[in-house]
């Protein structure tokens, strides 16, 4: 055994070989890797109309140094995957890289968090590359709302997206944030696609992740929002959870809706799952500020045990909760959901 492995099992001597745990206990097996912070649109909720100050392409991960990282992950245990920005597909080369993660048979999930408004060309080939999932953002069904919330007219492409995915028969989720200013109407209206079709709505809570550092007041928590929809769909009731979701359904639905408790963070007990960056930022919790340089390390020649180890221990250390690592974090105030990754 090398020295630094025989220091690290001592420090931390129930940390096995093959597997990422915190100190916590809880197991992690979901990584979630921003391949871009760029995005085709400026949601109110996540940048401001001047979008953020994106990053040189010299700074964000190459595909192969990704790949690498994600070889390391699913040796420790990491089972699914997903792709998020930014907008995954303003990156060139997206199809390609998911098809050489495909060979990577330990990841038995690879899904994707996308806009919607540059996919659906594309969506043949997602479902023959067997895409497990597409998450795709949706907060209003009414184009002028679509626009005035993603400052972009785009609303024809992501529905068209909408549709085509679920004809390819791809598992479909549509995120909608409760963003300050959503009517009870227009919350009402997407709940009405999980009536309709086989889709889980899932209403997150708005974050304060929009390069602002600020949560605008009259953000609805994901409690009220519930409450709206208890009372035009009296046959809600609570249906299992799914991630950080708390699901519901009512007998006349085809789908489900989910509520993420996104700012009151009541799942940070059973959280599984570590984001990566853009750029190869580490972070064990939402809202820590990054914890490991991973691109450092793959640029300064680092070996894949090294950078194992690396992550193991920092993965050990993480937080307890969200509450906590926001307590710690360092530059918040400059974050965005597009470059954090979603
Ligand atoms: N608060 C909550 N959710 C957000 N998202 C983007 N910005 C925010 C925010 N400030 C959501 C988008 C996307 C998901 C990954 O994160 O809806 O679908
Ligand atoms: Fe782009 Fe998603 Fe941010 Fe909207 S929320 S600007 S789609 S990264």
């Amino acid at each position: 055994m090398r020295e630094s492995q025989q220091s690290f099992h001592s420090i931390l001597p129930f940390q096995p070989a093959n597997k990422l745990v915190d100190s916590h206990g809880r197991r992690i097996t979901y990584l979630r890797l921003a391949v871009t912070d760029r995005c085709n649109l400026r949601c109110r909720y996540c940048m401001p109309a001047e979008g953020i100050p994106f990053v040189l392409h010299d700074e964000i991960l190459r595909y192969e140094e990704m790949l690498r990282l994600i070889n390391i992950f699913a040796s420790l245990g990491i089972r699914k995957l997903r792709l998020t920005g930014g907008e995954p597909f303003v990156r060139t080369g997206l199809l390609d890289f998911i098809s050489t993660i495909k060979q990577q048979q330990k990841i038995s999930r690879t899904c994707l968090t996308t806009n919607g408004v540059a996919v659906a060309e594309h969506l043949e080939e997602l479902a023959e590359l067997g895409i497990s999932g597409l998450n795709m953002s949706l907060d209003s069904l009414d184009p002028d709302r679509f626009k005035q919330i993603t400052r972009r007219n785009y609303f024809d492409r992501a529905w068209k997206t909408f549709t085509k995915t679920l004809e390819l028969g791809i598992p479909l989720k549509i995120n909608s944030v409760l963003y300050d200013e959503i009517e009870a109407s227009e919350i009402i209206a997407l709940a009405g696609i999980s009536k309709k079709y086989p889709v889980t709505v899932r209403f997150i809570e708005q974050m304060p992740f929009n390069g602002l550092n600020s949560v605008a007041a009259g953000a609805l928590t994901a409690g009220q929002a519930k409450k709206i929809l208890q009372k035009s769909f009296p046959g809600l009731e609570p249906h299992g959870a799914s991630g950080t979701a708390a699901l519901y359904q009512a007998p006349e639905f085809k789908g489900k809706i989910g509520f993420i408790n996104g700012y009151s963070r009541q799942f940070c007990q059973t959280c599984d799952k570590v984001r990566i960056t853009a750029q190869g930022m580490l972070k064990t919790c939402l809202y820590d500020s990054g914890r490991l340089d991973l691109k450092a390390m793959l640029r300064t020649g680092q070996s894949d045990a090294e950078i194992r180890e690396a992550i193991q221990k920092t993965v050990y250390k993480r937080a307890i909760n969200g509450f906590a690592a926001e307590a710690e974090m360092m530059d918040y105030e400059k974050n965005s959901m597009s470059a954090i990754g979603g």
